[in-house]
């Protein structure tokens, strides 16, 4: 079959049940092993591999399932993660923190760096994969560690994993700490979009009060860990710089860093 036919009739299909046609292309790229890119020099595609995307995209059209969860995989920074049900999927909107770390390892020449709640890894192994930095990863879960540590390994980084509670169990002080933490407001959950509500899982979500409990945490014992030329960047939900800059009072505010959609969404501080 010519693939363009499938990939035109895929995609009426999809604009009509008003699906992202754009997981159109994600699905016959994993089916036929390409990339997004090399699509366009595929002119034909076998019986096999029709019904193959076929299946895919029923299941795409009836059910919520991100398309990365369904392939298990997922693209951040140039690189590709294994993912599952126990971790949060890497947003697009992360990748400007990874970008904000970097240059500011590079300008202040910083040497080690924490990324607390790591989840997937995407946060440290993109960095590590760009920076010359002694890195340390934790998280609450062992699901989520298992699964960072699969990622550093397929994408060759070199980083220590630990299993805390926030803090609890970090020893020492860093030049940098990154972190997205859970900030949903407990009480916003029930009103996530299904695709997050029934696949991320609700520790990378639930924020408590507000969304702020996480920041307090970070807060209460931010001094201690930091260098003192150190800096902490933070990923905040879309209406949180407000409340995240005054908790932080007694920090020096450098910047925020806003999304493609001009959304404050990273907060950089130093001691
Ligand atoms: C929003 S996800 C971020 C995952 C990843 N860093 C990213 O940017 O895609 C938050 C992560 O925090 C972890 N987490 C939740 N509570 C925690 C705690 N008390 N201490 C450490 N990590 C925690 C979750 O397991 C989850 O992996």
């Amino acid at each position: 079959m010519k693939l363009f036919e499938l990939r035109k009739e895929l995609k009426n299909l999809f604009s009509q049940q008003s699906k992202d046609i754009t997981d159109i292309d994600f699905i016959i790229s994993e089916v036929l092993g390409v990339s997004r890119t090399e699509l366009a020099l595929i002119e034909n595609i076998d019986e096999s591999q029709e019904q193959e995307i076929i299946k895919y995209a029923k299941i795409k059209l009836n059910s919520d399932i991100p398309i990365d969860k369904l392939f298990k995989k997922s693209y951040f920074y140039g690189l590709t993660f294994y993912i599952d049900e126990n971790v949060l999927s890497p947003r697009q909107d992360s990748e400007i923190l990874v970008q904000t770390a970097l240059k500011y390892i590079h300008e202040r020449n910083y040497k080690t760096c924490l990324d607390m709640c790591t989840g997937s890894g995407c946060l440290a192994i993109a960095i590590k994969k760009n920076a010359d930095i002694k890195m340390l990863a934790t998280d609450i879960s062992n699901k989520a560690l298992n699964i960072a540590k699969k990622n550093a390994k397929f994408n060759k980084v070199d980083i220590e994993f630990l299993k805390s509670d926030m803090f609890q169990h970090i020893d020492g002080k860093f030049d940098l700490i990154v972190c997205n933490p859970p900030y949903i407001a407990s009480d916003e959950i029930e009103y996530l979009d299904k695709e997050v509500k029934n696949y991320d899982p609700l520790i990378a979500l639930d924020g408590g009060d507000m969304g702020l409990k996480f920041y307090n945490d970070i807060h209460n014992e931010l001094r201690k860990h930091l260098t003192d030329n150190g800096m902490l960047i933070l990923e905040i939900g879309y209406n949180q710089k407000q409340p995240v800059v005054s908790l932080f009072n007694d920090f020096n505010f450098v910047e925020s860093v806003s999304d493609l959609n001009g959304l404050d969404r990273v907060l950089v501080f130093t001691k």
